[in-house]
């Protein structure tokens, strides 16, 4: 990799490894524990053209990124498909690095008709949200808008176009799909997708989150392997968000995400970009430095290397671990769309 700066450590010697970003504010669901239907409705304000980062901008910021050693760059959003033209992004950054691990967080509605060309633009892995292969379920856990069919059908298309190490997230949410998230486990078992499953999260502040609706790890755990018996692996890497489990009769494995429960801050090496350029340090920040403002007014590759440098090494943002300690209810968060989950 073409590392020719000093890597960035912050306060708790955490280094900047993955950038993720998000392309764009606009999603074509409404799940309610992100975007829910009540407020971003019709009348909603979405960020403008203008506001948000074109790819010629995108692509300067991520080069200063891979020179301090950024190796994994995630494209999310909102619903990153949505997006115009993206994998002609893609292409940008695969010319930046062939080695770098570029993935992309979609909810697969419209993933068919674009899997082959990001292949082809270079794209490493794909990652689909998938709440539920249940209809009803599915439908309700995405504000009313659409049943699993698309995106289950473009899930199987995947290995045909040469994608590999597909995984599938499954958002647990009492009350939603707490009786029937093991079926999306079954649905997937000895087909080499990764199912993980994710606690409920207390992101921005607009999802109604509370503690109680919050289904623990430990249950998730408990009620895959009570019907197929798991056991735990080691991480891929340091700071790997999911917990791996291999299934005991050898057909794959399953990762469970524990934000709530078990927090994973202290390797955290993950910063954002959001839609309009600003660099956030935490999923759980307030909000971030304004990168785009001296982007467009002139500013030097020199100039937006101080102000990364001066970000990340004054991080010290643990917020899932502080979240264990006090009530932070209260603390005035960004939204998970705008920044990539
Ligand atoms: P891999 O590169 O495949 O390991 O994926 P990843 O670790 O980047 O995971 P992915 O982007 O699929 O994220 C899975 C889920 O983990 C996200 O949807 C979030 O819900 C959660 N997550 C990811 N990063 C963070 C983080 O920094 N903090 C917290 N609290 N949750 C995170
Ligand atoms: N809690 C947990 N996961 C969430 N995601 C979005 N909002 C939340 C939340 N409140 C997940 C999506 C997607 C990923 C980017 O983040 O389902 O898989
Ligand atoms: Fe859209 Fe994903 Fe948010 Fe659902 S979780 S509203 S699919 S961005
Ligand atoms: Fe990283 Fe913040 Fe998530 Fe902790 S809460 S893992 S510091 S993004």
């Amino acid at each position: 990799m073409k590392k020719t700066h000093t890597q960035l450590k912050d306060k708790f010697s955490r280094y900047l490894r993955d950038i993720r970003i998000s392309v764009t504010d606009r999603c074509n669901y409404r799940c309610p524990y992100c975007m829910p239907e009540e407020i971003y409705g019709e009348k909603y304000s979405f960020l403008n053209r203008k506001e948000i980062l074109n790819f010629e901008e995108i692509l300067r910021l991520l080069r200063i990124f891979v020179q301090f050693g950024v190796d994994k760059v995630r494209i999310t959003g909102g619903e990153p498909l949505v997006r115009q033209d993206i994998d002609k992004l893609v292409a940008g950054i695969r010319e930046i690095n062939d080695e770098l691990d570029i993935a992309l967080t979609t909810n697969g509605y419209l993933l068919k008709q674009k899997a082959l060309k990001l292949k082809q633009a270079g794209l490493s892995r794909i990652t689909v949200s998938l709440d539920s292969i249940d209809d009803f379920t599915y439908t309700k856990m995405n504000g009313g808008k659409y049943g699993p069919a698309k995106t289950l059908s473009a899930i199987q298309e995947l290995d045909k176009i040469g994608f590999k190490k597909t995984k599938i997230n499954v958002v647990v949410q009492k009350g939603f799909n707490d009786q029937n998230f093991i079926d999306v486990a079954e649905y997937f078992r000895d087909t080499n997708k990764i199912v993980r499953f994710i606690e409920f999260m207390d992101v921005g502040n607009k999802n109604n989150w509370e503690k109680d609706k919050v289904i623990p790890a430990s249950k998730i755990f408990e009620i895959i392997n009570e019907k197929y018996p798991i056991s735990p692996i080691s991480n891929n890497y340091l700071g790997e968000v999911a917990n791996r489990y291999k299934y005991d009769d050898g057909k794959g494995e399953i990762g469970i995400i524990s934000s709530i429960s078990q927090p994973f801050c202290q390797n955290c090496t993950r910063g954002r970009l959001s839609t309009d350029g600003k660099f956030i340090t935490c999923l759980f920040a307030s909000g971030g430095v304004d990168i785009k403002s001296p982007l467009r007014s002139g500013a030097t590759d020199e100039e937006l290397i101080e102000i990364i440098k001066s970000s990340w090494t004054s991080r010290i943002d643990k917020y899932s671990e502080d979240r264990l300690i006090t009530s932070a209810k209260n603390k005035k968060k960004v939204e998970m769309y705008y920044i990539g989950g």
